[in-house]
């Protein structure tokens, strides 16, 4: 990122080819809306429209591309599980590994089973398991972690109307069940040291954030720039950090469906049942798609399309 970034990035990009070509891949996976459904195990998610498809595409250098329903805000779910890692890793570095894993489960992201033989310890930091103890990381380190978790996510979109959904919030604490169940097994083994219920509103919080497509390639755009935000041009992680998150992104980020989709798109991305995809192209882009509608390992049918259809187009636009 060079250092003369200024505050009125990103802008609307300036190559009319490029904004054509992400205009085309709206049109063309809009062919797979009516696949999949709607996550209907949080109900305030089941109202989400399926007919809906954003595509948002932020270069290191600030110029953004858009189609669709880029704009429209959506439940960031499990999306937030990648904001939640990059500020525990900042602030607790490496020890974090001694709490959580680094492979993938192969599992859906809610299952318990192998959190009871492994110890409390979960797999990788993108199942549920996982981001709860790294949200216990967060409420340890800071005073007010949920209003931290808006404050820097409206910081790295630059978007000051990012807010935390509060009918979303209340339906996910009052489906908590199973993440419940994962957060008290965790501290009968000692993998969590705060009260279960603070634990569990910063984390449901996180996934209660409402952001658009627009606003997600931007805040996540960091991981395509060694680290260094779109929000006037600062470090957030170091180069090697951004490196090792978007490593786990690929084999961790799409559920139980990672190497399926690793092998049909080849980038790191992190899935949210809220139907939004962020990919990465290190070095180059942040990528954010959204369409509600969930294959059955609960990522987004026409988003993961459309990020197919991407990856292929990107090895046309370097020849
Ligand atoms: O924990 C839950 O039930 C959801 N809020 C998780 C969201 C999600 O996208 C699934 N993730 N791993």
């Amino acid at each position: 990122m060079n250092a003369t970034l200024s505050a009125s990035r990103p802008r609307p990009g300036a190559s009319s080819s490029l904004q054509a070509w992400v205009e085309s891949i709206e049109r063309r996976a809009r062919s797979r809306l009516g696949g999949g459904r709607v996550a209907d195990y949080i109900p305030a998610l089941a109202t989400q429209p399926a007919d809906r498809l954003g595509i948002a595409l932020c270069t290191r250098d600030g110029d953004l591309y858009t189609a669709g329903d880029a704009e429209e805000p959506f439940s960031i779910q499990s999306l937030s599980k990648v904001l939640l890692l990059s500020l525990a890793l900042r602030s607790h570095g490496d020890a974090l590994w001694q709490r959580v894993g680094l492979n993938p489960s192969g599992m859906p992201f809610n299952s318990l089973m192998q959190l009871e033989s492994e110890r409390g310890k979960p797999r990788n930091p993108f199942i549920n398991a996982g981001a709860i103890v790294v949200t216990d990381h967060l409420v340890s380190a800071y005073a007010t972690p949920v209003k931290h978790l808006q404050d820097i996510a409206r910081h790295l979109s630059g978007n000051p109307a990012v807010r935390i959904d509060r009918e979303v919030l209340a339906s996910e604490w009052q489906h908590r069940a199973r993440n419940a169940a994962a957060a008290y097994l965790m501290k009968a083994f000692g993998n969590l040291n705060n009260e279960v219920d603070a634990v569990l509103e910063t984390y449901f919080a996180g996934c209660a954030l409402r952001m658009s497509c627009r606003d997600l390639a931007i805040a996540f755009n960091y991981l395509a720039a060694d680290g260094v935000t779109q929000a006037g041009g600062q470090p957030f992680i170091p180069p090697a950090m951004a490196q090792r998150i978007n490593a786990l992104m690929f084999t961790s980020g799409m559920y139980d469906a990672a190497g399926d989709f690793a092998y049909r798109v080849g980038l790191p991305a992190k899935s949210g049942v809220g139907g939004g995809i962020v990919a990465i192209v290190p070095g180059e882009l942040s990528i954010c798609v959204w369409s509600p509608a969930l294959d059955t390992s609960g990522n987004s049918v026409a988003g993961q399309y459309a990020l197919e259809l991407i990856a292929e187009g990107l090895s046309h636009l370097r020849r």
